[in-house]
């Protein structure tokens, strides 16, 4: 999702620093915005030098303290809440007064996030969708200490890089999660239960109900794992069971195959492999 994020910033002609953890995860996110743009220039829709553009937009580093001058910073590491309060400790200490501070968390509490900083008020969450570039929503969730500007000059600002801001407050699963998830657990509990096969309900979903992927391939784009710790989080707050993890989904996050990320998860993304049925 860095990656994604750091494009859409880019594309909408800002100057990005994108800090990752290891040189190697640079490369990797150098190498996704560059096939990502890739994509864009061989289907027309950007101009080589368009390309070049963006990618000269992208500094990286390693180190927080590249992030000392921005006006905005954007978290999307692992959902895990301590390493999440390591990265906004050093965020607290590096940014200037005035930055506001976001987190792309999608199953955790921003308030948790944000009473974990000295500066709750400049706090907020940017919750943008997979594949970044191309979805059109960006979730701003406002905790109860947020400063009422930052909220507005982060919707500001996602409008201005043409997308979608829509502003809520910090409940599990925000809104789009919240009904998404109950829709895709469900999909995952009739797969468990015999219901259909992965591929039968995917077709009636693609072809019936005029979505541009099936319940399965969607998941294995979110990533399982995400999948599972989403609907926790949801589960956790709403105790509503609708939204706790289908046996199939542990079992495979288990199994370590977590989707296209892993290379395989209710498909297989190996071309040497017949596409596996969970
Ligand atoms: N990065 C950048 N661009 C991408 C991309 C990627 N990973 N994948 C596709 N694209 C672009 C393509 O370049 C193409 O652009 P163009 O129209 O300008 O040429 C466009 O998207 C369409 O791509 P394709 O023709 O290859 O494929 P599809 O038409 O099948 O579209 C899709 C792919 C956009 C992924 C579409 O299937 C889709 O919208 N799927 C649903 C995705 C969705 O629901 N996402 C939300 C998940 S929930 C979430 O993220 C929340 C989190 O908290 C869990």
């Amino acid at each position: 999702m860095g990656a994604g994020i750091a494009e859409v910033l880019a594309r909408g002609g800002l100057a990005v620093v994108g800090v990752e953890i290891n040189e190697d995860a640079l490369e990797r996110g150098r190498g996704h915005l560059k096939r990502s743009t890739g994509r864009a220039v061989q289907r027309g829709r950007l101009t080589e030098e368009g390309q070049r553009d963006i990618l000269g937009r992208v500094t990286f580093a390693t180190g927080f303290e590249g992030l000392a001058e921005c006006d905005l910073v954007i978290e999307a590491v692992p959902e895990r809440l301590d390493l999440k309060h390591t990265v906004f400790a050093e965020l607290d200490r590096v940014c200037r007064d005035d930055a506001v501070l976001a987190t792309n968390t999608s199953s955790l509490s921003v308030t948790e996030i944000a009473a974990g900083t000295g500066r709750p008020t400049s706090v907020v969450g940017v919750h943008f969708f997979n594949p970044a570039p191309v979805m059109k929503l960006v979730e701003v969730i406002a905790t109860v200490r947020t400063e009422p500007d930052a909220v507005s000059r982060v919707a500001e600002l996602v409008t201005s890089l043409g997308k979608t801001p829509v502003t809520i407050g910090d409940r599990a699963g925000f809104v789009a999660n919240r009904l998404l998830f109950g829709y895709l657990n469900h999909a995952a509990t009739m797969l468990d239960s015999g219901h259909a096969t992965r591929d039968d309900i995917d077709a009636a979903m693609r072809t019936g109900a005029g979505l541009p992927m099936g319940p399965f391939t969607l998941m294995d784009l979110i990533g399982l794992d995400t999948c599972v710790q989403v609907l926790d989080a949801i589960y956790a707050e709403s105790r509503d069971r609708r939204y706790a993890a289908a046996p199939v989904l542990r079992e495979l996050v288990t199994a370590g195959l977590l989707g296209r990320k892993s290379g395989r998860g209710f498909y297989s993304y190996d071309p040497a492999e017949t596409p596996a049925a969970a």
